[in-house]
């Protein structure tokens, strides 16, 4: 699914980043563009971020 029309980036690429550690809309940004346009899809990184924070710290998919 594409998060950021702005760039092109889908939801998979801000899974990955989160995954290798980042944890803000700011990061996610200067990684990959997305939300550094116009800014639309900030809301929707962020909860893939939060999304993303909770399977870390879930046991059944920790590590995933
Ligand atoms: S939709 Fe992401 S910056 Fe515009």
């Amino acid at each position: 699914m594409f998060v950021c029309l702005c760039t092109g980036v889908t939801s998979q690429v801000v899974t990955d980043l989160v995954a290798g550690g980042a944890s803000t809309s700011r990061q996610i940004a200067d990684a990959c563009g997305a939300g550094s346009d116009c800014g639309r899809c900030k809301r929707t990184v962020r909860s893939i971020i939060a999304a993303s924070a909770q399977r870390r710290d879930c046991p059944v998919h920790a590590g995933r």
